[in-house]
């Protein structure tokens, strides 16, 4: 890697003098001035020393020791901070997580879309309703998604409601994975409905089997119990999109030396705002957090290289995380040419599969959908194309959720389009329901399965 680096000198608001692309303009208000003073004030939500926790993990699955899992919404919503949804979505990552773990044979670390995931990119500004144009809907940070101009107004004060809704939902998981919820020993507090009625139970239940008899056999043999396995590590993601929001949160932490968004474990910058030289390159070059940027069917060798040496110039083990999402057609050409190039920078990256965001059609009634077997397919391609190449694909990036939503076609239950509408819920982009997503999560298994020792 070379020495270049960006000549500006970085603080938390330099962002401001790039161009901003995705993001409300508050300018100078007197009301978002408050917020961003309130947001600074009140405690972090998460911490460094998770944050550093989270980076070494990271680093483990670059070495192609680990596997990364992250799942959830494309966009929570205010009104689904609730008791119900948070244990949900909770207990499909961890379903699913046992499920590769018992064919990758790897620790997996499960970072969910989650605690924060409340700004979207939006591929047209405005809508237009039977003539009616208003501001596109930009995720509950931002505005709301009812169709009037109220609404639709950017609101500054919904950063301190998406702050609250974030603080709920962390305090909420991380005191059922302290109670023994997570605890690989007890998978059974997992069920979900689905199990009983599902195709796949057999399978699924094998599975966990294979994962109980394998810590029951350690603890035999050595005579101890598998602490970590009592109680897993859950980390939490969302799209560094609202870099107001961001950075009110962006602490310098003496104790390290380093500046930390401390609103998620891991942020990433989305293929719409990843231009060299904008305004969320410069924001998360300078915070010392794990950062996943996404690389889309736009991106170049010479763009992704310009990136490798701006968001992480010391090649540190880690810190970048590449998100691949070309859609089923095009990952085959396209990802080759990026993995040579990085391989001869000799770039330390973490590579990771996102087999939705390029597989997004309409569907014959209007719905956008996605067709489950463009998903698999996606992803067989990309452990081919990595194994091909001689690099580790060493995680997947999805949109679930475990309920039974009718968002995605195919699958387990063959849905077609006369199905959307049945359980259509997303704000947003259409979601895997729990038992596409355990579908693929079997899947992933089947690949590490075949994967050659390293
Ligand atoms: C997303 O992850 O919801 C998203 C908008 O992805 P991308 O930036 O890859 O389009
Ligand atoms: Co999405």
């Amino acid at each position: 890697m070379s020495e270049a680096r960006p000549s500006m000198a970085w603080s938390p608001d330099s962002w401001r003098s790039c161009t901003v692309a995705q993001i409300p303009d508050y300018g100078n208000s007197v009301r978002s001035t408050a917020v961003m003073e309130a947001l600074a004030q009140l405690p972090p939500l998460v911490t460094s020393w998770e944050v550093e926790a989270l980076r070494e993990q990271i680093a483990l699955a670059q070495a192609g020791t680990a596997f990364i899992l992250q799942g959830g919404d494309c966009a929570e919503t205010f009104a689904d901070c609730n008791s119900a949804a948070i244990v949900t979505k909770l207990k499909i990552l961890l379903q699913m997580s046992v499920a590769i773990i018992s064919g990758i044979k790897l620790p997996v670390v499960r970072i969910g879309r989650i605690a924060g995931q409340y700004a979207k990119p939006r591929s047209a500004d405005m809508e237009v309703r039977d003539g009616v144009s208003l501001p596109s809907y930009r995720g509950d940070i931002i505005n709301h998604n009812a169709f009037t101009a109220d609404d639709r107004e950017p609101d500054p004060e919904l950063m301190l409601r998406a702050y609250e809704r974030s603080a709920l939902t962390l305090n909420f998981i991380r005191a059922l994975i302290d109670g023994g919820f997570a605890d690989l020993h007890h998978p059974e507090n997992w069920d979900l409905d689905w199990v009983s009625h599902s195709p796949l139970a057999d399978e699924y239940h094998r599975m966990v089997q294979t994962v109980a008899d394998g810590l029951d056999f350690f603890e035999s043999l050595t005579g101890k119990s598998i602490d970590q396995a009592r109680r897993v590590d859950f980390y939490t993601a969302h799209e560094g999109l609202h870099l107001p929001y961001e950075q009110a949160q962006t602490r310098f932490l003496g104790h390290r030396q380093k500046w930390y968004d401390l609103t998620t474990h891991f942020p990433w910058i989305g293929a719409r705002t990843s231009q060299p030289g904008s305004a969320h390159i410069e924001f998360f070059r300078g915070v010392s957090n794990p950062v996943g940027v996404k690389i889309g069917a736009d991106m170049t060798p010479d763009w992704l290289r310009s990136l490798l040496h701006s968001l992480n110039p010391d090649n540190e083990p880690g810190r970048l995380t590449l998100i691949h999402r070309f859609g089923a057609a095009r990952i085959r050409s396209l990802l080759p040419p990026l993995i040579e190039m990085v391989k001869k920078e000799g770039a330390r990256v973490l590579w990771v599969c996102d087999p939705m965001h390029g597989n997004t059609e309409t569907a014959s009634n209007g719905l956008k959908t996605r067709r489950f077997e463009n998903i698999l397919d996606e992803l067989a391609s990309a452990f081919a194309v990595h194994r091909d190449c001689g690099t580790w694909l060493g995680g997947v990036h999805l949109e679930l959720t475990g309920e039974h939503v009718t968002e995605c076609t195919g699958g387990a239950r063959g849905l077609t389009d006369a199905d959307l509408r049945r359980d259509y819920r997303s704000q947003v982009d259409p979601r895997l329901n729990y038992e596409q997503a355990m579908e693929v999560a079997m899947r992933i298994a089947q690949h590490g399965n075949k994967r050659e020792k390293r």
